[in-house]
Order: C-alpha cells, then structure tokens, then sequence
C-alpha cells in the first residue's frame, strides 16, 4: 500500500478517528494497559503527520470520552500524565509541521494542570495553517448535543429565536464541532464495529472504515489504505447510483 496510489484530488477534506485497543494491544504483550496508551502516542503522531503530508485539512482524534471516567482511577490518572507530557513534548513538532491543535469536549472535567498544558499548545499554534488537529478530550457526542439543546432552548426562552427557526443550521452553529466541515471518513481501529459516542452528528454521511489493527500498530500505511478504500466507495447521499454518475459525468 502506498501512499501515490492515493487521489489527491478525492482527499476527505476532515478525517476523524476511534484510537481504540491500547490495553489489549499491552494486555497481548504481558504488559500493564499504560503501557499501551503511551505507545499510541507514536500512532498519533504517525497519523497526523500522514495527514498533514497529503494535504488533508482536519483530522479529530478520539483521545479520551466522557465515560472512560468511569475507568479505574490509576488509569484515568496514568492517561491524564499522558497528555499533559505529551502535548508539552509535542508542541515543537507541531509548530515544526505548521498544525494547529484544538479540542473538543468537556474542558471543566480536566484536571488543572491538563487544561493550562492544553491551553498553552492551542494558543501557541494558533496561526498554523497546514491542517487542524482537533482532540476530542472528556467528549461524547450526546454530551454536545444536550449542550447544545439546552442553549437553543434557552435563545428560545429569552426570544432571540423562533422554535421554527431551529434546524439543521442552527444545531450545526451550536454544537463544539462548528467550526470545523463533517468527517467524510471515521476510522476506527481494533476491530470494534461501534461508534461509543463519538460525532453522533457530525457522521450522519460519513464512510465508515473499521480495522482490526490495534492503535499502537497502526502506521502511515493503515491510513492510506483507509483511505483508498474511501476513494472506492461510492458516496450516494440518498441519490441512486445512476443520479450520481451523472452528476459525476457532467
Ligand atoms: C483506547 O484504547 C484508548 C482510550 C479509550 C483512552 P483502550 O484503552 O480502549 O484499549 P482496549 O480497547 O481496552 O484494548
Ligand atoms: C472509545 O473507546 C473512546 C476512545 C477511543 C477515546 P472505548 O474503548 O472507550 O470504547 P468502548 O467502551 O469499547 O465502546
Ligand atoms: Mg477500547
């Protein structure tokens, strides 16, 4: 699999992606599950860095949902370590490769020292302009979405809106996700075929892309044939395949 097998031209403008099966992948090696996680750490730069080359706009990184709180807390602290030394080391490698970082989620769940280190790397960055990096950190998409009801609601409430003027528009600008276009591929790895709360939204017509690849293994060629096999898929949005050649023929 390489990388100039790949239509530059058909390149999902926003990647997102499930990083799942650190602690099986450790687990699999006699090892503790942290030691999983840390080793994804060179997955994710894999990942980003692949993106970046090929010129794909945003890439979401599921690091950390709202219910793996629930995790035993050694892990939770042993992946909140993680980040904090993760994004003071990678930084440098983002201002190197021109990457803006931003998170999505739910900030005020982070320990202290997690948010200033989180803080400090999305204010750093902020003027790169090469690709966008968006960690989904303490995020589930039902979390969003309630969010964003509640604030709808409210602009109801206080008579700044209609009810008829709640639509597709209006739950797009409210959601964290707005600023940013849908994914147009998810990928998930180690062979889980589920969502677990992830862009609930946001992956209304996205392809979806499942391996069974564990995170720590997953390399720059994991993500090309994923995303080959996007450029193979026919994209028909509710049309019928004859409407969309067509479409593609004019
Ligand atoms: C993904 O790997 C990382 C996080 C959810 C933080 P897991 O920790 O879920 O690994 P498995 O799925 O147990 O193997
Ligand atoms: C999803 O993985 C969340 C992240 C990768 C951050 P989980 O491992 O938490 O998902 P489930 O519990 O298997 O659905
Ligand atoms: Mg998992």
């Amino acid at each position: 699999m390489s990388k100039d097998q790949i239509d530059i031209a058909k390149l999902p403008k926003h990647i997102a992606v499930i990083m799942d099966g650190n602690g099986r992948w450790a687990k699999a090696q006699g090892m503790m599950r942290v030691f999983g996680h840390s080793s994804g750490v060179k997955s994710v730069r894999e990942v980003s860095e692949g993106c970046a080359e090929l010129g794909v706009e945003y890439l979401t990184l599921y690091a950390f949902s709202t219910e793996n709180w629930n995790r035993p807390q050694v892990e939770v602290n042993a992946l909140m370590t993680l980040l904090v030394k993760t994004i003071k080391k990678e930084t440098a490698t983002l201002m190197k490769n021109d990457i803006k970082l931003d998170a999505i989620g739910d900030r005020s769940m982070l320990p202290k020292e997690c948010l200033e280190e989180l803080n400090e790397a999305i204010e750093t960055t902020r003027n790169n302009s090469r690709m966008t990096l968006i960690l989904a950190l303490s995020y589930s998409s039902k979390w969003d979405i309630v969010n964003a009801t509640r604030k709808i609601a409210q602009m109801a409430k206080e008579g700044d809106i209609e009810p008829e003027e709640i639509g597709e528009e209006l739950i797009n600008k409210t959601l964290t996700t707005h600023k940013y276009p849908h994914p147009e591929l998810m990928i998930r790895t180690s062979g889980e075929l589920r969502i677990s709360n992830f862009l609930l939204w946001e992956l209304a017509y996205s392809e979806l892309y499942f391996t069974d690849v564990l995170w720590p293994d997953f390399r720059k060629k994991d993500l090309y044939e994923a995303i080959l096999e996007y450029q193979n898929r026919e994209r028909r949005f509710g049309k019928t395949s004859e409407q969309i050649s067509e479409l593609k023929s004019k």
